[in-house]
């Protein structure tokens, strides 16, 4: 009996759940206004089944897609974006009221015939919510077809200007413009955070592959997580998604029932190695969605990492994608980071801005090596707003003690990741009134001071801890309290993180004592987080008001060959330390 099994029957009272069965969400959510992570996931799941996306010509297509599409069901919502592949290629995301009727949407698709009587190649035939809308058959016309009416046509249209992020002249004509640090910040989150249609691509993406597989598993579940669910994601982000063929957090009932059945599925054995079992079926996985998925290209494999990950890139959605199947906390990881940015509306935002200033200053990096990551870095954040005097975030301990045993979860693979989901319980309160702008220089001022040497961070007590090793930085893991997230850091990087936020709290005190400026000198010059942003050619030690002044560049203070780091050409984003 697994450890699921084994908690449900301890706890009977235990709702039992499942992700795909997440139905009660919608209305639960509406009626509270803030839907908990669970209701998220659960919504989008189903609003990616109810979906279709539909490459149209261009966006002028949409009242014939529109008509089109309308014989089939009602048509809730249309979303146009674009991709820039050679040309310029215009899609429809097309949401209708129910998932049957997309099915039938799907299941009236035909395939492409042109391609193989002209000879160009026979399409694999496969079912997918990507669909082409071809033009129509000589003399069949748009006769006879209703005109769309003005006002249905607003109701039901509703355009996203693209799914990539602002450029930076984009962004920093926008912060220009901006009255106050505190409105740069702002617009900062709100213009540059992965929006609705961005959201739904992604859930399409993992309905797709676990489509793919429903015959063999029909109770597979593509989970996404990290920044595409967390709150945490920006345009443009990656799509984790963690793959289960079994497709379960939880046990339900009818599993219960099971155990006791005495008729057992006929299956293939398992090699003796768990890993080198997971290696195999992710690269017949990776063979498959490379051989078979419409839009999937640019398939990596990259096994050898600590969490074996398959990459991808999906053209329709413009979108890369990590796909793994073993790591489990991530979800659960998620879920907490989704619900620190729900407790205070200050959180995503700065989150948002210091992910941002380390980007810019060369501190985070694509590619995975010895930098710190954006997981550490929004750690980081998250821990600074659980020490204040007046904490904004809880520590995770005080959401473990409160849990109940309807907030059980344990992985597959026997990780505890049971914590209060219900704030409430929780019983935590802030009180802390401060601004954005003064939380981030406080942010820069308090990591300027921070003993990285001796001290290790933790989430779950809200403090900091002695160090239980030598690593330059220990972040201890949140639901694996052993493991140090931070651990790949080196001790350059972890130097380089304390000049520069050194720097950066020297440089935000002027800004925001600054307050003379004009508007017509804010439009003009650089000001508040422009100049955070602004990419300095050497990093350079300020003299500062925390330790004795003395100058040094950061370039200095290491070997020249390693302050660059080497072009590796894929990213692991799951690897647990
Ligand atoms: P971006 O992709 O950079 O936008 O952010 P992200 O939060 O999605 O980070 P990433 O894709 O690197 O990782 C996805 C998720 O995996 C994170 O949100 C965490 O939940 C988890 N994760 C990433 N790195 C680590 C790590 O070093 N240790 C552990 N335990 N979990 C990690
Ligand atoms: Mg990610």
């Amino acid at each position: 009996m697994n450890t699921l099994m084994r908690l449900s029957l301890q706890f009977p009272q235990w709702r039992t759940y499942c992700i795909k069965q997440c139905a009660f969400a919608g209305a639960e959510a509406a009626a509270r206004g803030k839907p908990n992570y669970e209701e998220f996931i659960g919504n989008h799941h189903q609003q990616a089944q109810r979906s279709i996306v539909v490459q149209v010509s261009s966006e002028k297509s949409y009242a014939e897609l529109y008509n089109y599409c309308s014989r089939f069901g009602h048509i809730v919502t249309v979303q146009h974006y674009s991709v820039q592949h050679e040309d310029e290629l215009h899609y429809m995301l097309l949401e209708y009221a129910s998932s049957e009727e997309a099915t039938a949407a799907i299941s009236s698709s035909a395939y492409n015939a042109e391609l193989s009587s002209s000879g160009g190649g026979n399409g694999v035939p496969v079912r997918s919510p990507f669909l082409w809308f071809r033009a129509p058959a000589p003399g069949a016309g748009r006769r006879g077809q209703p005109k769309l009416a003005n006002n249905q046509k607003a109701h039901a249209l509703h355009t996203i200007y693209g799914t990539r992020a602002l450029n930076h002249e984009a962004l920093k004509e926008l912060l220009h413009g901006a009255s106050s640090i505190d409105q740069q910040l702002h617009l900062l989150y709100e213009r540059t955070c992965l929006n609705d249609l961005g959201v739904r691509m992604r859930f399409l993406a993992a309905l797709q592959v676990e489509q793919a597989i429903s015959g063999m598993f029909p109770e597979a579940l593509a989970q996404p997580f990290g920044s595409s669910v967390n709150g945490f994601g920006k345009m443009g982000c990656d799509l984790d998604l963690i793959l289960r063929f079994d497709g379960k957090t939880t046990t339900t009932d009818q599993d219960i029932q099971r155990e006791a059945s005495r008729l057992i599925y006929h299956t293939k054995e398992n090699l003796s190695n768990g890993r080198s079992q997971t290696q195999r079926q992710m690269e017949c996985i990776g063979d498959m969605l490379h051989l078979f998925l419409p839009g999937v290209c640019h398939v990596r494999r990259i096994l050898q990492a600590r969490v074996p990950i398959i990459k991808y890139h999906h053209e329709h959605l413009d979108l890369e994608v990590d796909l793994s199947m073993s790591n489990l906390t991530g979800f659960f990881m998620s879920e907490l980071l989704y619900m620190f940015g729900q407790i205070d509306p200050r959180v995503r935002p700065l989150t948002f801005c210091v992910r941002r200033w380390a980007q810019s200053c060369g501190l985070t990096n694509p590619s995975p090596g010895r930098w710190i990551t954006n997981f550490s870095l929004t750690c980081l954040v998250m821990f600074f707003l659980q020490q204040l005097r007046q904490p904004i975030l809880p520590a995770i301990g005080a959401m473990v003690k409160a849990a109940t045993a309807t907030d059980i979860r344990v992985t597959e693979d026997g990780i505890n990741c049971t914590f209060a989901r219900d704030m409430e319980r929780v019983g935590f309160q802030s009180r802390n009134t401060s601004s954005l702008s003064e939380l981030l220089l406080q942010f820069f001022e308090f990591y300027s001071q921070f003993d990285f040497h001796n001290r290790a961070i933790s989430l779950n007590e809200g403090r900091a801890l002695a160090k239980p090793d030598h690593s330059a930085m220990y972040i201890v893991n949140p639901l694996e309290q052993l493991l140090n997230v931070s651990k790949n850091v080196s001790l350059e990087e972890s130097e380089r993180l304390r000049i520069e936020v050194r720097n950066a709290a020297w440089m935000l005190e002027s800004e925001v004592e600054n307050t003379t400026l004009s508007e017509s000198e804010r439009r003009e010059q650089s000001w508040g987080l422009l100049n955070l942003f602004k990419h300095p050619e050497k990093s350079v030690i300020r003299p500062n008001m925390f330790f004795k002044p003395r100058m040094v560049e950061v370039s200095d203070l290491f070997d020249k060959s390693q302050s660059q780091p080497p072009a590796i050409n894929y990213k692991s984003p799951t690897v647990r330390q």
